[in-house]
């Protein structure tokens, strides 16, 4: 997958070097360019942000900044593969300030591959980015939203400071790539760039190849099927008593059915006190479940 991020922090991304997202790049899975969104603006301070029309707290970012920036990132994707093209643009500054070696090979790809994920390191050749603008006044990124991303060869991120981007530029993109804004949760952050850090990593995670045990993913609270809308019960390691506590002993037993029905049980008591707001959304609850609930 080809991972773009456009902003004026590009350093704030450097977790995205370490542990799982940096093996995930060294072995090709993941692709992320950093650009460094002042290089698009021309006057001497490098601005990229005025007073806001209307008035109010706080300063906008500039559309004319952000729109060279987005066409121009999509432009020298198409010139690396040829086909990713966006309608119109000029194109001013070379913005990258790091990136890895990727490997995305320059093969075409195959049309009506809409939907799938892409292969490792698989090209984009054809295709414009998933315009993706971190805002808490988005629709809120969820476990869906994140399997959605991973099954785009291409996400570009465009991560807001101040109050948020000219409104502008979300239309004008909108009428030649697929546009999302979205909010990561309802509280606000200092700018966008947590916010991308928390879905490429979610989005990331979910590429085959990345994790160890493809199963952690389908375990996942909200991961579609038996636990949709679950959350995740207790677990537990060695030693089987720890200052007292001991491990529930079902699951020492080896029963697997019954180790199962237990996990199961746990996700409902624990989603019942937690988030009881999910339990209408769980699908099919049987017997046993509303027993487990009772
Ligand atoms: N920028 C500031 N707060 C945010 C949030 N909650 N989600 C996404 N982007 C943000």
């Amino acid at each position: 997958m080809r991972i773009d991020i456009i902003s004026i922090f590009p350093e704030y991304f450097a977790p995205l070097s370490v542990s799982l997202m940096g093996k995930a790049r060294e072995r090709g899975i993941l692709d992320i360019r950093l650009h460094q969104l002042r290089d698009w603006a021309h006057d001497v301070h490098h601005t990229v942000d005025d007073t806001p029309y209307g008035g109010g707290p706080g300063m906008v970012m500039k559309p004319e900044v952000w729109g060279e920036a987005i066409d121009a990132v999509i432009a020298r994707s198409a010139g690396e593969f040829p086909g990713a093209s966006i309608a119109s643009g000029g194109t001013s500054g070379d913005g990258v300030v790091a990136g890895s070696s990727g490997g995305i090979a320059g093969e075409s790809l195959v049309s009506g591959l809409e939907g799938e994920v892409a292969a490792v390191g698989g090209p984009v050749a054809g295709r414009t980015p998933r315009l993706i603008v971190p805002t808490p006044s988005g629709r809120r990124f969820t476990q869906s939203v994140a399997l959605e991303y991973a099954a785009e060869p291409w996400l570009l991120f465009a991560p807001a400071r101040y109050e948020g981007i000219d409104s502008r530029v979300m239309v004008e993109y909108a009428s030649r790539l697929r546009v999302d804004e979205v909010s990561i949760g309802d509280y606000v952050l200092a700018g966008g760039e947590a916010a991308v850090l928390v879905m490429v990593e979610a989005v990331a995670r979910l590429l085959p190849g990345v994790l160890g045990n493809a199963n952690s993913v389908t375990d996942d609270s909200f991961a579609p099927g038996a636990m949709q809308n679950l959350l995740e019960g207790p677990v537990y390691t060695k030693p089987p008593v720890w200052r007292g506590h001991e491990v529930p002993e079902i699951l020492l037993s080896g029963h697997h059915g019954k180790i199962a029905r237990w996990r199961r049980d746990e996700a409902l008591r624990r989603t019942y006190i937690r988030r009881p707001d999910l339990l209408p959304a769980v699908q099919d609850l049987d017997k046993a479940d509303r027993q487990a609930l009772a």
